[in-house]
Protein backbone atom coordinates (compact mmCIF):
# COMPACT_ATOMS: atom_id res chain seq x y z
CA UNK A 1 0.00 0.00 0.00
CA UNK A 2 1.24 3.58 -0.70
CA UNK A 3 1.00 6.35 1.83
CA UNK A 4 1.66 9.69 0.94
CA UNK A 5 2.90 11.43 3.87
CA UNK A 6 3.27 14.84 4.42
CA UNK A 7 6.76 16.70 4.08
CA UNK A 8 7.54 18.07 7.70
CA UNK A 9 10.15 20.88 7.98
CA UNK A 10 11.25 21.28 11.48
CA UNK A 11 13.04 24.53 12.71
CA UNK A 12 14.87 24.51 15.67
CA UNK A 13 17.57 21.13 16.56
CA UNK A 14 17.73 21.58 19.86
CA UNK A 15 16.74 19.47 22.93
CA UNK A 16 12.77 20.46 22.58
CA UNK A 17 13.04 19.06 18.85
CA UNK A 18 13.83 15.59 20.36
CA UNK A 19 10.76 15.60 22.62
CA UNK A 20 8.47 16.78 19.36
CA UNK A 21 10.01 13.76 17.34
CA UNK A 22 9.12 11.60 19.80
CA UNK A 23 5.62 12.84 20.44
CA UNK A 24 4.83 12.98 16.49
CA UNK A 25 2.10 10.23 14.97
CA UNK A 26 3.64 7.35 13.54
CA UNK A 27 3.93 6.89 9.63
CA UNK A 28 2.03 10.95 9.24
CA UNK A 29 5.29 12.76 8.66
CA UNK A 30 8.60 12.79 6.63
CA UNK A 31 10.59 14.98 8.40
CA UNK A 32 12.87 16.33 5.82
CA UNK A 33 15.07 17.95 7.74
CA UNK A 34 16.17 21.21 10.50
CA UNK A 35 16.49 24.95 10.03
CA UNK A 36 18.72 25.96 13.07
CA UNK A 37 20.99 28.84 13.40
CA UNK A 38 23.96 26.62 14.93
CA UNK A 39 24.02 24.64 11.80
CA UNK A 40 27.66 23.05 11.95
CA UNK A 41 28.54 22.38 8.64
CA UNK A 42 30.51 19.36 9.68
CA UNK A 43 28.06 17.82 11.15
CA UNK A 44 24.92 18.31 8.87
CA UNK A 45 22.81 15.45 10.36
CA UNK A 46 20.87 15.80 13.56
CA UNK A 47 18.85 13.12 15.15
CA UNK A 48 19.04 10.96 12.01
CA UNK A 49 17.68 14.24 9.55
CA UNK A 50 19.85 16.79 7.80
CA UNK A 51 19.99 20.14 8.90
CA UNK A 52 18.96 22.36 5.29
CA UNK A 53 20.12 25.55 6.44
CA UNK A 54 20.59 28.33 9.29
CA UNK A 55 17.41 30.52 8.32
CA UNK A 56 14.36 29.85 6.01
CA UNK A 57 15.51 32.27 3.76
CA UNK A 58 17.66 29.25 2.55
CA UNK A 59 14.54 26.76 1.80
CA UNK A 60 13.93 27.23 -2.59
CA UNK A 61 9.80 26.39 -2.12
CA UNK A 62 8.43 26.89 1.40
CA UNK A 63 4.73 25.62 0.14
CA UNK A 64 6.57 22.10 -0.22
CA UNK A 65 6.61 21.70 3.42
CA UNK A 66 4.60 21.92 6.44
CA UNK A 67 6.29 23.12 9.79
CA UNK A 68 7.01 22.80 13.56
CA UNK A 69 8.79 25.45 15.60
CA UNK A 70 10.76 23.15 17.73
CA UNK A 71 12.02 26.74 20.37
CA UNK A 72 11.20 26.62 23.61
CA UNK A 73 12.61 30.55 23.66
CA UNK A 74 8.99 32.56 23.79
CA UNK A 75 10.48 35.37 21.27
CA UNK A 76 11.94 33.52 19.69
CA UNK A 77 9.44 31.07 18.67
CA UNK A 78 7.44 34.25 17.73
CA UNK A 79 9.93 35.43 15.63
CA UNK A 80 9.69 32.10 13.48
CA UNK A 81 5.76 32.18 13.82
CA UNK A 82 5.37 35.33 12.38
CA UNK A 83 7.66 34.78 9.34
CA UNK A 84 5.47 31.43 8.44
CA UNK A 85 2.10 33.46 8.95
CA UNK A 86 2.89 36.02 7.05
CA UNK A 87 4.09 33.64 4.45
CA UNK A 88 0.94 31.48 4.41
CA UNK A 89 2.92 28.00 5.88
CA UNK A 90 1.26 25.59 7.23
CA UNK A 91 2.05 24.56 10.69
CA UNK A 92 0.70 21.31 12.30
CA UNK A 93 -0.09 20.80 16.13
CA UNK A 94 1.85 17.93 17.69
CA UNK A 95 0.14 15.59 20.46
CA UNK A 96 1.85 13.19 22.35
CA UNK A 97 -0.46 10.08 22.25
CA UNK A 98 -0.52 9.80 25.83
CA UNK A 99 -1.41 13.21 26.51
CA UNK A 100 -5.39 13.36 28.35
CA UNK A 101 -7.10 16.27 26.21
CA UNK A 102 -10.60 17.29 26.88
CA UNK A 103 -12.33 17.36 23.82
CA UNK A 104 -14.09 20.29 23.72
CA UNK A 105 -10.61 22.07 23.84
CA UNK A 106 -9.93 24.42 21.47
CA UNK A 107 -6.22 24.61 19.84
CA UNK A 108 -4.55 27.10 17.75
CA UNK A 109 -1.94 25.87 15.35
CA UNK A 110 1.59 25.07 15.93
CA UNK A 111 1.07 24.23 19.17
CA UNK A 112 2.63 21.24 21.17
CA UNK A 113 1.23 19.16 23.67
CA UNK A 114 3.88 16.49 25.50
CA UNK A 115 3.62 13.20 27.27
CA UNK A 116 1.01 13.03 29.73
CA UNK A 117 -0.12 16.11 29.53
CA UNK A 118 -3.72 16.62 30.75
CA UNK A 119 -5.91 19.71 29.51
CA UNK A 120 -9.40 19.70 31.16
CA UNK A 121 -12.94 21.06 30.02
CA UNK A 122 -13.79 24.14 28.23
CA UNK A 123 -9.75 24.95 27.78
CA UNK A 124 -8.48 27.35 24.82
CA UNK A 125 -4.78 26.74 23.54
CA UNK A 126 -3.57 29.39 20.88
CA UNK A 127 -1.69 29.52 18.40
CA UNK A 128 2.81 28.20 19.25
CA UNK A 129 1.59 27.51 22.63
CA UNK A 130 3.82 24.69 24.36
CA UNK A 131 2.20 22.67 27.19
CA UNK A 132 5.48 20.47 28.29
CA UNK A 133 5.30 17.25 29.52
CA UNK A 134 3.35 16.31 32.52
CA UNK A 135 1.55 20.07 32.90
CA UNK A 136 -1.72 20.39 34.21
CA UNK A 137 -4.35 22.98 32.58
CA UNK A 138 -7.52 23.09 34.33
CA UNK A 139 -11.20 23.81 33.43
CA UNK A 140 -11.87 27.32 31.59
CA UNK A 141 -8.12 28.03 31.30
CA UNK A 142 -7.52 30.44 28.41
CA UNK A 143 -3.57 29.61 26.90
CA UNK A 144 -2.43 32.66 24.63
CA UNK A 145 -0.23 32.57 21.74
CA UNK A 146 3.45 32.03 22.34
CA UNK A 147 3.03 30.63 25.87
CA UNK A 148 5.48 28.27 27.45
CA UNK A 149 4.16 25.63 30.04
CA UNK A 150 7.14 23.89 31.59
CA UNK A 151 7.34 20.39 32.95
CA UNK A 152 4.79 19.68 35.53
CA UNK A 153 3.68 23.01 35.94
CA UNK A 154 -0.03 23.31 37.02
CA UNK A 155 -2.49 25.63 35.82
CA UNK A 156 -5.72 25.97 38.16
CA UNK A 157 -9.21 26.68 37.09
CA UNK A 158 -10.02 30.00 34.76
CA UNK A 159 -6.85 31.43 34.68
CA UNK A 160 -5.70 33.23 31.59
CA UNK A 161 -2.31 33.11 30.68
CA UNK A 162 -1.74 35.91 28.42
CA UNK A 163 0.73 35.95 25.26
CA UNK A 164 4.31 35.16 25.40
CA UNK A 165 4.12 34.18 29.10
CA UNK A 166 7.01 31.34 30.67
CA UNK A 167 5.70 29.15 33.61
CA UNK A 168 8.56 27.82 34.98
CA UNK A 169 8.99 23.83 35.99
CA UNK A 170 6.97 22.31 38.93
CA UNK A 171 5.01 26.00 39.33
CA UNK A 172 1.33 26.33 40.46
CA UNK A 173 -0.99 29.40 39.34
CA UNK A 174 -3.83 28.94 42.36
CA UNK A 175 -7.51 29.56 39.96
CA UNK A 176 -8.63 32.48 38.95
CA UNK A 177 -5.61 34.22 38.08
CA UNK A 178 -4.36 36.39 35.20
CA UNK A 179 -0.64 36.04 34.32
CA UNK A 180 0.49 39.09 32.35
CA UNK A 181 1.89 38.99 29.17
CA UNK A 182 5.42 37.94 28.69
CA UNK A 183 5.80 37.63 31.99
CA UNK A 184 7.98 34.66 33.57
CA UNK A 185 6.96 32.74 36.78
CA UNK A 186 10.35 30.93 37.90
CA UNK A 187 10.63 27.47 38.84
CA UNK A 188 8.37 25.93 41.69
CA UNK A 189 6.86 29.11 42.23
CA UNK A 190 3.09 29.17 43.87
CA UNK A 191 1.57 32.20 42.33
CA UNK A 192 -1.71 33.40 44.61
CA UNK A 193 -2.27 36.90 42.95
CA UNK A 194 -2.00 38.29 39.04
CA UNK A 195 1.24 38.71 38.15
CA UNK A 196 1.73 41.52 35.83
CA UNK A 197 3.01 41.88 32.34
CA UNK A 198 7.01 41.18 31.39
CA UNK A 199 7.87 40.63 35.39
CA UNK A 200 9.67 37.54 36.60
CA UNK A 201 8.27 36.13 39.40
CA UNK A 202 9.95 33.37 42.13
CA UNK A 203 8.62 31.45 45.49
CA UNK A 204 5.92 30.83 47.57
CA UNK A 205 4.25 32.19 47.48
CA UNK A 206 5.49 34.43 44.45
CA UNK A 207 7.02 38.17 44.76
CA UNK A 208 8.65 40.40 41.73
CA UNK A 209 11.61 40.36 41.08
CA UNK A 210 12.39 42.18 38.46
CA UNK A 211 10.21 43.90 35.63
CA UNK A 212 11.00 44.84 31.89
CA UNK A 213 10.56 48.18 30.92
CA UNK A 214 9.30 49.09 27.53
CA UNK A 215 12.65 50.34 26.51
CA UNK A 216 14.36 47.01 27.94
CA UNK A 217 15.76 48.15 31.16
CA UNK A 218 14.98 45.98 33.68
CA UNK A 219 13.73 47.43 37.50
CA UNK A 220 14.39 45.10 39.81
CA UNK A 221 12.10 44.98 42.89
CA UNK A 222 12.56 44.69 46.39
C1 LIG B 1 13.07 32.74 37.57
C2 LIG B 1 14.23 32.59 36.61
C3 LIG B 1 13.75 32.83 35.18
C4 LIG B 1 15.24 33.67 37.01
O1 LIG B 1 16.37 33.55 36.25
P1 LIG B 1 17.46 34.77 36.27
O2 LIG B 1 16.80 36.00 35.75
O3 LIG B 1 18.68 34.26 35.57
O4 LIG B 1 17.68 35.04 37.80
P2 LIG B 1 18.90 34.64 38.77
O5 LIG B 1 19.29 33.22 38.59
O6 LIG B 1 19.95 35.70 38.60
O7 LIG B 1 18.23 34.79 40.21
C5 LIG B 1 17.83 36.02 40.75
C6 LIG B 1 17.41 35.77 42.20
O8 LIG B 1 16.20 35.02 42.22
C7 LIG B 1 16.39 33.75 42.89
N1 LIG B 1 15.70 32.73 42.10
C8 LIG B 1 15.89 32.44 40.80
N2 LIG B 1 15.04 31.49 40.41
C9 LIG B 1 14.31 31.15 41.48
C10 LIG B 1 13.26 30.23 41.69
N3 LIG B 1 12.81 29.47 40.69
N4 LIG B 1 12.71 30.16 42.92
C11 LIG B 1 13.17 30.94 43.95
N5 LIG B 1 14.16 31.85 43.79
C12 LIG B 1 14.72 31.95 42.58
C13 LIG B 1 17.91 33.55 42.90
O9 LIG B 1 18.31 32.75 43.98
C14 LIG B 1 18.41 34.96 43.02
O10 LIG B 1 18.27 35.38 44.35
P3 LIG B 1 19.37 36.37 45.04
O11 LIG B 1 19.32 37.65 44.24
O12 LIG B 1 18.86 36.51 46.44
O13 LIG B 1 20.68 35.67 44.93
C15 LIG B 1 14.88 31.19 36.68
O14 LIG B 1 15.65 31.00 37.85
C16 LIG B 1 13.85 30.06 36.60
O15 LIG B 1 13.25 29.64 37.60
N6 LIG B 1 13.65 29.58 35.36
C17 LIG B 1 12.72 28.53 35.06
C18 LIG B 1 13.49 27.27 34.65
C19 LIG B 1 12.53 26.23 34.13
O16 LIG B 1 11.54 25.93 34.74
N7 LIG B 1 12.82 25.73 32.95
C20 LIG B 1 11.90 24.83 32.31
C21 LIG B 1 12.54 23.88 31.39
S1 LIG B 1 11.27 22.80 30.70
Amino acid sequence: MITSHKKLLLIGAGGYAKSVIDSLPHGQYDICGFIDKYKNKKLPMHLGHPILGVSLDEIDDLYQYCYFICIGNNEDRKYYYDFLKRNKCKLINVVDPTAVVSSNTKIGEGVFIGKMVIVNSDVIVEDNAILNTRSLVEHGCRIRKHVNLSTNAVINGDVFVEEGAFIGSCSVVNGQIRVGQWSTIGAGAVVVKDVNEYTTVVGVPAKPIVRRMLDGTDIYCG
